[in-house]
């Protein structure tokens, strides 16, 4: 799926017109590590005890890189081509990061491995639905507040709608107000919230807020 959208204060210095982007569906091969790299960065904070910051950054990214499904992402490549902004997609059956024990250990070291993998265990999972879940969206820094979210989730809706999909959903950390308002811009309603296990990790906030949007009344704004 290929949507043409434009960023209306984006504009061409040669004929000042207004420059296009587009949102694809499937991340190239050659930009997979830096949509990892992205990924991994800009969920750092909610995902902080499965890939940290600092020097554990890389490695999160490595991860990132390993676990993900490229086919199961839509993106925004920049003029250069690169990814500017990327969200994951789950389509009931598993979701865009599906980790590998072996392959977790390999990277953080048997406990560091282990324990991770603990922890993605106990992280909350959404109840069954028949909503494409929007697994974690992403945009690059120097991207942001110029629609590039909102053309994500208006590429995911198109999809939804295509597919007979009933809703949108989002699982949101619960402390990650950005992104709260973000969904809320865009229609999406709390239906739930998920309590993680704090089992490893007790003075980390696990609790998840499930936010949808039925597909089918007005287009997200
Ligand atoms: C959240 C995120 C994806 C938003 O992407 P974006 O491209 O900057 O968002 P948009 O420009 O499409 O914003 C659409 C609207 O959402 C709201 N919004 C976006 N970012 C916001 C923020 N940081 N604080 C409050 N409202 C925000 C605004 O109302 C905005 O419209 P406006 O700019 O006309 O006021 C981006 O900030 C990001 O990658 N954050 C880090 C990762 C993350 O937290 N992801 C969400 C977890 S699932």
């Amino acid at each position: 799926m290929t949507i043409e959208r434009t960023v209306p204060e984006e504009r061409s210095p040669e004929s000042g017109r207004p420059v296009g982007f587009r949102v694809q569906s499937g991340i190239p091969p050659k930009e997979r590590g830096r949509a990892a790299a992205l990924y991994a960065r800009a969920l750092a904070r909610d995902m902080a005890p499965l890939v940290g910051g600092g020097t554990n950054a890389r490695r999160g990214a490595t991860w990132v890189r390993h676990a993900m499904r490229p086919e199961s992402a839509l993106v925004i490549l920049d003029k250069r081509g690169s990814v500017a902004a990327l969200a994951g997609l789950s389509f009931g059956e598993g979701g865009f990061l599906r980790p590998d024990r072996r392959q977790m250990r390999r990277i953080w070291g048997r406990l560091g491995g282990q324990m991770r993998w603990w922890r993605w265990q106990g992280w909350p999972a959404g109840p069954e639905t028949a909503a494409l879940v929007i697994d974690g969206i992403a945009v690059a820094e120097q991207h942001r507040r110029r629609g590039f979210g909102r053309a994500l989730v208006q590429a995911a809706e198109a999809y939804a709608r295509a597919t007979g999909r009933p809703a949108l959903r989002a699982e949101i950390a619960a402390n990650n107000d950005a992104a709260i308002r973000f969904w809320s811009q865009l229609g999406f309603q709390p239906v739930a919230r998920l309590h993680g296990a704090r089992l490893l990790f007790p003075r980390i906030p696990a609790d998840v807020i499930v936010m949808e949007r039925p597909v089918g009344t007005a287009p997200v704004p």
